[in-house]
């Protein structure tokens, strides 16, 4: 079945990247669907979510805190803790979209399955159905911490026992009085690590490098408010980077005080990990530091220092690969190695009228930053704002790409960061630089008519 829609704009994904961009196309008055494969919005946050493929486990609360996360728009309750549980992050998304009164332009339980693009310019989108939509624009939110990544290539020898990533890990039911090996420093390992070591009969942590162990608190302020925004943006890398450090030594000391591997970069270079506990497990005892796996032994694990630890279950926190399972892969590369090249991480050069939103891991939270990435969009849709010429936005890929090589420690992990206050920056200037002078002015296929639409 396939027909031309009186709306002009898809948002795939009801996370807390798709409600902002409905949020802010449903303010400007922009036509639009959002379709989301599970029965409610909020994506990773919603446990035991029905679309299949939230990583939440029942302990998670965010590590990001409340106002950095919130979104401009929208306050998360002055009730809420500095680091509210993932009920409480699913209960605001819920709050925002009942009161900006979009919800009924989502349709639930409704799985985009290809977008491809009509000769013509148009996005031609296929939901499980069959049914085929056309859209001038596409907004792409389906999320990029969905699809484990497990350690490549797989570990020599077998292993007898348990093994699981992140992703499908939820309680430490099941842990009790087991040796449990938790591989990664990122900030699932740091709270499967915890979690599980009150219960295991021992924790191992192994790592392939050293991280930064940032707490969730200096003194009495969450450590991502140490600077005010307007400062942290107008402040250089390494000054912010210094302030940081003098605190994080003052608050954790050095991680190989605590017998974990010296980081092999600078504070910074690497996605934060932010635990207030793991330091105090390691200091009691019940979780034990390990150098990389070597070798799988049956019921045993071999590390890269010789040692060998009788292991029960092991739990890969290895992190996540960015997918498009609706794209085929002559249309856009599938993001091999977690690298796409977008500009100001939203926009293809190649692709007019594709847009991806929340595809960023911030040193900050996401939910802010796709709500202006929406707004910039939003501007781009209604023709008040210009996009760069294609080769200025290659360029700028092209070096954007490079600074993040420069600063950035080489791992599938670091291909789409972006500093906070810093990207913000660049966003609200993306807004302001390219005012096209009259509404009749450069515009996408299909723009035209969504004006008028
Ligand atoms: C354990 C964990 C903790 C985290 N903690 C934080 C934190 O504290 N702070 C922070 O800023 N970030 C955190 N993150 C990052 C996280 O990615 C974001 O918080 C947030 O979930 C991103 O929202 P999103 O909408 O982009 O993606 P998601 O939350 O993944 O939402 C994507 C939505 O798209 C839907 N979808 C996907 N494909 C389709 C399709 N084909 N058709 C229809 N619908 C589709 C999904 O069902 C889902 O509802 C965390 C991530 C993990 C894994
Ligand atoms: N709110 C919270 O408290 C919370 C909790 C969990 C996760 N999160 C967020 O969720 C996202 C994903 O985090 P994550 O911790 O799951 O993944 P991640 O940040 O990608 O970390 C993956 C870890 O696994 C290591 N690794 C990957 N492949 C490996 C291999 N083959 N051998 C050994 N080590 C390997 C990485 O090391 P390298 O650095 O060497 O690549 C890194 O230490 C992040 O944005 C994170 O902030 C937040």
């Amino acid at each position: 079945m396939s027909r031309i829609s009186g709306t002009r704009v898809c948002v795939i994904g009801a996370g807390s990247s798709g409600i902002a961009s409905c949020q802010v196309l449903h303010a400007r008055g922009i036509p639009f669907d959002c379709f989301e494969k599970g029965s409610q919005v909020g994506g990773n946050w919603r446990y035991m979510n029905d679309n299949g493929v939230s990583s939440c486990y029942e302990s998670l609360s965010i590590n990001t805190s409340r106002r950095i996360m919130q979104y401009g728009a929208y306050p998360m309750p002055a009730s809420y803790p500095d680091f509210p549980t993932h009920r409480q992050i699913a209960a605001y998304f819920e709050a925002y979209v009942d009161h900006f009164g979009f919800r009924e332009r989502i349709r639930f339980r409704t799985e985009v399955t290809d977008v491809t693009r009509g000769q013509d310019g148009s996005w031609q989108v296929t939901l499980a159905d069959g049914t085929r939509v056309s859209y001038a624009a596409v907004m792409v939110a389906n999320g990029h911490h969905w699809d484990p990544r497990w350690p490549e290539p797989p570990f020599p020898g077998e292993f007898g026992g348990e093994q699981t990533h992140a992703h499908h890990y939820r309680t430490a039911a099941g842990y009790e009085g087991r040796n449990v090996l938790v591989l990664g420093i990122g900030n699932s390992a740091c709270d499967i690590a915890v979690e599980t070591s009150r219960v295991s009969a021992q924790t191992f942590v192994a790592m392939r490098r050293g991280a930064w162990i940032i707490p969730k608190y200096f003194g009495s302020t969450p450590s991502d408010e140490l600077a005010p925004e307007r400062i942290a943006s107008a402040l250089p890398i390494p000054v912010l980077r210094w302030l940081f450090m003098r605190k994080v030594l003052a608050a954790n000391g050095h991680p190989s005080d605590f017998g974990l591997p010296a980081p092999d970069h600078k504070l910074g270079e690497a996605h934060p990990t932010i635990s207030s506990d793991l330091l105090e497990r390691i200091g009691h005892g019940r979780v034990k530091v390990k150098p990389n796996i070597q070798r799988l032994e049956g019921d045993r694990v071999r590390f890269e220092d010789g040692s060998v630890e009788r292991i029960d279950r092991i739990v890969y926190c290895t992190g996540y690969k960015i997918s498009f399972p609706f794209f085929d892969r002559s249309l856009l590369d599938h993001a091999a190695d977690n690298r796409i090249e977008l500009y100001r991480r939203v926009v293809h050069p190649d692709l007019p009228g594709l847009y991806f939103i929340g595809l960023i891991q911030p040193l900050y939270a996401i939910m802010p930053l796709a709500e202006l990435q929406s707004e910039w969009i939003a501007d781009v849709l209604e023709g008040t704002v210009a996009l760069p010429e294609r080769q200025t936005m290659i360029a700028d890929i092209a070096a954007e790409r490079a600074a993040m090589e420069r600063r950035y420690v080489a791992s599938k992990r670091h291909t789409i960061q972006v500093d906070g206050p810093h990207y913000k920056r660049q966003l609200r200037l993306e807004r302001r630089r390219h005012l096209v002078k009259s509404r009749g002015g450069a515009g996408l296929p299909g723009e035209r008519e969504l004006r008028a639409a």
